[in-house]
């Protein structure tokens, strides 16, 4: 079996010198800067792109992924549509909505439809999903990465479905470590007419174990003519950010778990690759307060008993890595009303100065 390379993102500092990186082109569309916020199921609503766009920083924000023929089919009986769906209307551009599935006609139907009426940025495609119920019940996600001709035949479906507006692959390097096959696809997904390419730098079977390879994210990049490369994995400081685009050989970067609590990532990012200096994070009243705003966002959209339940989750990744973390955790996991979550906020959140070790 082979061993993952090193990541190797330690050593070189930011500096004051401007990066100069050359525009990242999705299609005919700048994505400036070239750090992209990455789909996240459960995470990355409405809610949560609004609050990242407020901070700045990420050139392209995605949606959840969204199950193409789920959605076809709550179309088909003028149901209302999918509740990942919810602000993609009316929200900023650019914006991405994901989707996955096996059949190229019915995710050519969905992307039509996400590009005509919901005027969309980017169709992305899921092929990195190592979940289950994805692959060995839909065999959708990274399970296609064993079956290349299908997903030839999803993009180019999809990419004349949705012209002019581009289509786009997320990918994991292979399915285990004895079937990596990143450099093959990646020529499927350029010859099928994708805009962009990005590689979660791990297999499906390590799910998150390990570290992503960003080694051999960048040796794709050798194996691709014309469309950008975008690295995926473990970014989780400016420092990363900076250190992936001058050590390795990728157009963007995309950023995932390290964002959920720390929204303000992709400007302290953005800020670093620019040469100019890191926004320093901000206070832990600041992060309450930005907390709380995610939580409003969510209660008017769910209710509030729903969207009390809802918020525990994002709560608790506001909280990671601060000291009092766990206490707070374990009193927010049984919130159910907002009277409650307002008051184990006040309590229990992490405001004040850790104590010295
Ligand atoms: C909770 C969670 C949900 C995710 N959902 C999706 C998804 O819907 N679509 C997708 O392509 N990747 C999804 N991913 C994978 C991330 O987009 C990303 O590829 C992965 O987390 C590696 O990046 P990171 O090390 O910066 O977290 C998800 C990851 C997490 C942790």
């Amino acid at each position: 079996m082979d061993t993952p390379h090193q990541f190797d993102l330690t050593g070189i500092e930011p500096t004051t010198e401007d990066l100069k990186l050359p525009p990242l082109k999705i299609g005919d569309m700048v994505i400036d800067p070239p750090i992209l916020q990455a789909p996240m199921a459960g995470f990355t609503n409405y809610a949560f792109r609004q609050i990242v766009r407020g901070y700045g920083g990420a050139g392209l924000l995605a949606t959840e992924m969204v199950n193409a023929r789920g959605f076809h089919w709550l179309d088909e009986h003028e149901a209302e549509f999918p509740d990942r769906l919810w602000g993609v209307e009316d929200e900023a551009r650019p914006l991405a909505v994901q989707i996955w599935d096996n059949q190229p006609e019915v995710m050519a139907k969905v992307g039509r439809r996400l590009v005509e009426e919901f005027k969309v940025s980017v169709v992305d495609i899921n092929f990195g999903c190592p979940v289950k119920q994805v692959t060995e019940k839909a065999h959708s996600g990274s399970y296609l990465l064993r079956v290349p001709e299908r997903m030839g035949q999803i993009i180019s479906k999809l990419v004349e479905a949705c012209a002019p507006t581009p289509v786009t692959a997320k990918i994991r390097l292979g399915c285990s470590m004895d079937s990596i096959n990143a450099n093959d696809i990646a020529q499927v997904v350029e010859q099928s007419g994708a805009a962009a390419l990005t590689v979660h730098g791990r297999v499906a079977a390590q799910f998150f174990k390990g570290e992503a390879d960003w080694e051999r994210i960048s040796e794709i990049k050798s194996h691709l003519k014309k469309i950008p490369l975008i690295g995926n994995g473990d970014l989780d400081s400016a420092e990363k950010v900076y250190r992936a685009f001058r050590n390795f050989d990728v157009d963007g970067v995309m950023i995932a778990r390290a964002c959920l609590g720390r929204p303000w990532l992709f400007a302290q990012a953005a800020a670093a690759i620019a040469g100019k200096p890191i926004p320093p994070e901000p206070t832990l009243v600041e992060q309450r307060d930005c907390m709380l705003k995610h939580y409003d966002l969510v209660v008017q959209r769910f209710g509030e008993s729903k969207g009390t339940l809802l918020m525990r989750k994002f709560a608790c990744c506001y909280a990671q890595g601060k000291s009092g973390a766990r206490h707070f955790r374990k009193h927010v996991a049984n919130v159910a009303t907002p009277q409650e979550f307002y008051e184990v906020v006040e309590k229990h959140f992490p405001i004040e100065t850790p104590a010295p070790a």
